[in-house]
């Protein structure tokens, strides 16, 4: 009997923290309709000082543990390019705020905002290998960039946890998929900063090539015809990006865009900005939960794209009964529920507590979920977990 492979179960979590991207354009001078039209972005989602990736991560996959249990999941790969210890995985942090077995494997995986598509495919194989295995991935992210920059209206923050197994009970992960690798610098962030450093007009020109390379080696490799796809998910820095590489596929596959295939992918981005590794993900949530159409039975397409750069093609097929597995009203009402933060607060957000020195800072309580930072003391993170 062959294994079916694919995701059991997805969460995702976004802070309650946003700044509207109208009063950053008033700030700059800018029009506000270059970023609602011209990158199609409306909000920055911004993590208080006391959450992080680890935090955002458990949250993403609480809801998938408490839905889904523990048993049987052998392995957390934690996809994130915004990682807290240059040694440590955030996963092995997230692994006991979770209470996950201790006979679990736990690693962290960069390569900018590519790595949940490593992850995920490495986590089919895994499942493939040994069918009663299942595989917590979570992916999670902030995006910060420079003050000023023109990347900065396309910062956010994120995550998504994704449960990869045997039982696919939301989309199955189809075995063909198109890889292109090439050495570029187009974003990329040395250990000594905060910040990216990018070539942002370079980046969308290459994300566009990565696209048309990893497509090419997909149809290669025996993939489908640009005309099965019920839907395409596209790694979303910000939304026009992916209408842009939606119109250069289909004219690469010699066919009509259609935006209404993409559209519904970027409902969720528009509302949280980029969260590198978590956004194509964030995209795949987003299509199926905001297509009206039933999708059972019909393919995804999938484009993950990571700066540097690793673009990959690959396909889901969505699975009958998928709306029963996917929390889609604790979604909306998560994206609902939020804060809007005046400039000043955004900027008071930016300077996170880092104290180098080895000294104590403990951080004030402002997260709305139930797991917090609580301090920093001599060099070490301590996380708790509030029982909310
Ligand atoms: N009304 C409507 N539209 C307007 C407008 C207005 N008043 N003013 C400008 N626009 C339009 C422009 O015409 C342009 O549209 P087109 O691209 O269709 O021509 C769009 O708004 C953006 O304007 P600019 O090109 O002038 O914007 P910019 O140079 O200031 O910034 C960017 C764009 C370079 C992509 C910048 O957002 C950036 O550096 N972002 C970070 C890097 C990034 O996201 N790269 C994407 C690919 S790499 C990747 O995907 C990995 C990752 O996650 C980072």
């Amino acid at each position: 009997m062959t294994t079916r492979v694919g995701i059991e179960a997805f969460g995702f979590y976004v802070p309650h923290l946003y700044l509207s991207l109208d009063t950053l354009a008033e700030r700059q001078g800018s029009d506000p309709a270059k970023f609602s039209r011209g990158i199609g972005q409306e909000k920055i989602a911004l993590p208080a000082h006391d959450e992080d990736v680890v935090t955002l991560g458990a949250e993403a996959a609480r809801p998938v543990i408490e839905r889904c249990g523990t048993d049987g999941i052998d392995t957390l790969l934690f996809a994130t390019e915004s990682g807290v210890d240059q040694s440590k995985s955030a996963g092995i942090f997230a692994h006991a705020l979770l209470g996950l077995p201790a006979n679990c494997r736990n690693v962290e995986l960069k390569q900018a905002c590519y790595s949940a598509t490593a992850a995920l495919q490495l986590a089919c194989g895994h499942v493939m290998r040994k069918p009663r295995a299942r595989v917590l991935i979570i992916a999670a992210d902030v995006a910060r960039y420079d003050r000023g920059s023109s990347g900065e209206p396309t910062q956010g923050c994120g995550a998504v946890a994704m449960l990869v197994s045997a039982v696919p009970r939301i989309v199955e992960i189809e075995p063909v998929s198109g890889c292109y690798t090439e050495d570029i610098m187009d974003f990329w962030r040395p250990n000594y900063r905060r910040t990216p450093l990018v070539d942002g007009r370079f980046s969308a020109l290459r994300y566009l090539h990565g696209l048309v390379r990893s497509w090419t080696d997909y149809q290669a490799g025996g993939g489908r015809p640009y005309g099965e796809f019920a839907q395409f998910c596209y790694h979303l820095p910000f939304s026009r990006m992916a209408e842009k590489g939606h119109g250069h596929l289909a004219r690469q596959a010699g066919a009509e865009a259609d935006m209404t295939r993409c559209r519904p992918g970027m409902v969720y981005s528009r509302q949280v900005g980029n969260c590198y590794a978590a956004s194509l993900y964030l995209a795949l949530i987003s299509a199926l939960e905001n297509t009206r159409d039933d999708l059972a039975g019909r393919p995804v397409g999938l484009f993950s794209y990571g700066s540097g750069a690793v673009s990959e093609f690959f396909s889901a097929i969505v699975q009958p009964g998928y709306r029963d597995n996917l929390p889609a009203d604790r979604h909306r009402k998560l994206l609902r529920a939020r804060t809007e933060v005046t400039y000043e607060t955004y900027l008071d957000l930016r300077d996170i507590p880092d104290p180098q020195d080895g000294g104590t800072a403990l951080i004030r309580p402002a997260a709305r979920g139930r797991y917090r930072l609580e301090k920093i003391d001599d060099h070490k993170r301590h996380y708790v977990d509030t029982g909310r």
